[in-house]
Parts: C-alpha cells; sequence; structure tokens
C-alpha cells in the first residue's frame, strides 16, 4: 500500500517552491515576509477571480455567530471576507509582512475581529486554539508532516474542514519550455489521499478560472522567482505568443491564464 505520509515528503522535496527556497537560501517566513509582489496581491487576485467561488462555498457555512480558523492566512484573501460575516476569525500565519499586508486590509474595513497567531501551523499547541464551526487552509501546505498537520485541523474542527490547493497552475508547459523545469504533480491529490488513507474520505471540486492578466504583471510575478536575461526574456515572450496567450488591447498587453484551484472538503457530523 502507498504510504502518503512517505509520498508527501519526496513530493515537498522535489517541488520547485522548496527548490527555490534552498536556492536563495532564505525560510519561507523570509519569502513571505519579503515578497515584493506582495503588495500588488489584492489586484492581482481580483483579475484573477480568486478565491471567487471558494469563497464564495465557504461563507454559505457562515453566519455571525460562527468562530472561524484561516491557517497560512497570507494577506488575508480568505480571512477578511469571513471576517465579515463571522463572530470572529482566529488566523494562524508565520509570516509578520503578510499580517502587515492582511491588518491593512482589516484595517480599511473597520474589522476589529481578527486574532492572530504568529506560529508555523505545526508549533502551534492545542492550548492556543478552540473548536471552529469553519478551519480553512489554502495554498499553505509547507508541512512536512503532512498527517499531523491536517489531523490537528481536524481535531479543531467541529463544522466543516476546507483544503484549498493546487491543481493546474497552467503554465507547467512555459516553466518546462522556457524554464527549463520539469512538471511534477498536482498538490492537492497528496492531499485528499492522505485524508483518504487516515479514515476521513473527503468531498472534492475542482474549479476553474480563466482570466487575463496585464503582461507588466506577470513579468513582475516571474521575476520574483526567476533571475531574467534579455534572451530569457525574448524566449518567454517567443513561446507566450506561440502558445496564444498574448492578447493585444487598447491598455496594453494581456496575458491569457487558466488556473484548476481543487477544493476539498469535509464535513463533521
Ligand atoms: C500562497 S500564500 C496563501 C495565502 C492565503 N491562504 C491565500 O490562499 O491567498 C501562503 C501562506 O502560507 C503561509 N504558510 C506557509 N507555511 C505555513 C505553515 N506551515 N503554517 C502556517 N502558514 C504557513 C505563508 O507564510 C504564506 O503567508
Amino acid at each position: 500500500m502507498i504510504n502518503w505520509s512517505d509520498e508527501w515528503k519526496k513530493f515537498r522535496e522535489s517541488s520547485s517552491w522548496s527548490q527555490e527556497l534552498m536556492n536563495k537560501g532564505i525560510t519561507s517566513e523570509e519569502y513571505w515576509d519579503n515578497y515584493k509582489f506582495g503588495d500588488r496581491n489584492e489586484e492581482y487576485n481580483r483579475l484573477a477571480g480568486y478565491p471567487g467561488h471558494l469563497i464564495g462555498r465557504m461563507l454559505r457555512l457562515v453566519s455571525s455567530d460562527s468562530s472561524v480558523l484561516d491557517i497560512g492566512a497570507g494577506a488575508g484573501a480568505y480571512a477578511i471576507p469571513l471576517a465579515k460575516e463571522a463572530r470572529k476569525v482566529t488566523v494562524v500565519e508565520p509570516s509578520k509582512g503578510q499580517i502587515a499586508r492582511m491588518m491593512r486590509l482589516a484595517d480599511r474595513e473597520g474589522l476589529e475581529n481578527i486574532e492572530i497567531i504568529n506560529k508555523r501551523w505545526q508549533d502551534v499547541g492545542q492550548a492556543e486554539l478552540e473548536s471552529y464551526n469553519l478551519v480553512n487552509a489554502a495554498y499553505c501546505f509547507h508541512m512536512p508532516e503532512i498527517g499531523e498537520a491536517l489531523q490537528k485541523m481536524l481535531d479543531v474542527t467541529k463544522g466543516s474542514l476546507f483544503l484549498v490547493s493546487l491543481v493546474d497552475h497552467g503554465f507547467a508547459d512555459v516553466y518546462e519550455k522556457v524554464f527549463g523545469q520539469e512538471k511534477s504533480d498536482s498538490e492537492y491529490i497528496y492531499l485528499y489521499n492522505m485524508l483518504h488513507q487516515m479514515g476521513y474520505t473527503a468531498n472534492l471540486e475542482i474549479m476553474t478560472r480563466i482570466y487575463q492578466i496585464p503582461l507588466e504583471m506577470q513579468m513582475e510575478i516571474l521575476r520574483s522567482s526567476y533571475d531574467f536575461t534579455r534572451g530569457l526574456e525574448q524566449r518567454l515572450m517567443d513561446y507566450l505568443a506561440a502558445t496564444g496567450r498574448l492578447v493585444k488591447l487598447d491598455n496594453g498587453v494581456w496575458v491569457k491564464r487558466r488556473y484548476k484551484d481543487g477544493m476539498i472538503w469535509y464535513q463533521k457530523d
């Protein structure tokens, strides 16, 4: 039988994200603290329709009595809309830079019901947590012991657990052909199978977002991960054009994107 906990470790170690941190010699927290694109994240999410239908599904289960836990909340893409509806949102977020971005948005919206635990999920003790009506963890699975991490999420959920994870960013061919990076598996399948092996058969929905972003924004995102030479930039432009991804509009050149998010959800009886 496949041991999904071991498979997860292999997957994480070989992932481009772990490789990038290793090459830069930084921790995940340092990456997010200094994430230059972070201040444009809200604008990007708006164009990309994120979290769009994903947060819509969660909000249906939240009322003014609800307590919510948002793990790896980042700049608050979920925490802010959840805090507008719930009684209280507890956020677990290890990066101080991300917390500052989120709190700027919370202040702008006049929200005072967000409580912050500035730690990695694996370092949070049970005594710091309560039992929540809804627990969400989205794109934050920098967690080596995934079985333990998921069990702790289930233990503090009295209603629903949502895990949002990558199915397909739609750029695998670009990373392969232009940056010479190998295609990797999708993260969501490991999370789904790990839960199943732990005895929790969850629900899974794959949601597709089709959108366009300005070319300069796409370049800014890529520059936060890759060092560009003129030659590399030209190769990228040629490839994007050849694959029909560039659209010329009156206000400049835009890049067509297609992104698939996996929403894994488990409802406790
Ligand atoms: C890609 S952002 C996602 C933010 C938000 N959940 C969203 O979907 O927009 C990843 C966030 O997860 C956080 N993170 C990474 N590893 C974590 C861990 N082990 N525990 C808690 N948060 C973590 C990072 O600090 C970062 O803010």
